[in-house]
């Protein structure tokens, strides 16, 4: 595999671990009434999110720089990749009511039922890119 390669997984395997803790802290926040907390941490997450998905496409440009994958794991990897789009794009979207939607929008009203189920899916993003790593280092 290509440095590129190699570097992705490692600091992949790296951010999986620091961005699941500052998950479970900005959830931790906001249950104790530090908002400003919750808010900060989850802004810069959802941005290292797009960050962390920009990096992944760009293995796609750079020759070899995409692990083989043996057959029997393109059901995990595709499994993997779309739940992990949910929390992304969910994220995004709880984040952008937050700042410019009206306070009854439904974003706004459901937020704490979506940011659950939202904050659930990415922690099993971050728990499944563990197991990548050990699969394709
Ligand atoms: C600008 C960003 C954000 C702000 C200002 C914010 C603010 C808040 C506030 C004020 C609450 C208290 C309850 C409520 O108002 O409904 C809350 C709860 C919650 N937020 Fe956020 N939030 C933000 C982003 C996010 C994101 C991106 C997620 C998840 C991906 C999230 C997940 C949660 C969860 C799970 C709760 C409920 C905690 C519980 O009671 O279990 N928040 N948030």
């Amino acid at each position: 595999m290509s440095s590129y390669g190699d570097v992705f997984l490692y600091v992949g395997i790296v951010w999986a671990f620091i961005s699941l803790g500052l998950l479970l802290l900005a959830w931790r926040a906001v249950t104790q009434g530090n908002v400003q907390l919750h808010k900060r941490l989850m802004i810069f997450l959802a941005v290292m999110a797009w960050v962390f998905i920009a990096a992944y496409l760009l293995r796609y440009k750079i020759p070899g720089a995409i692990p083989e994958i043996a057959p029997q794991y393109i059901p995990w990897i595709a499994i993997h990749g779309t739940i992990a789009l949910v929390p992304l794009f969910g994220a995004t979207c709880l984040i952008l009511a937050r700042l410019i939607s009206r306070k009854e929008s439904h974003f706004n009203c459901y937020h704490r039922y979506y940011g659950r189920v939202f904050v659930l899916l990415w922690c099993f993003t971050h728990l499944g890119g563990m197991v990548n790593f050990w699969l394709f280092k």
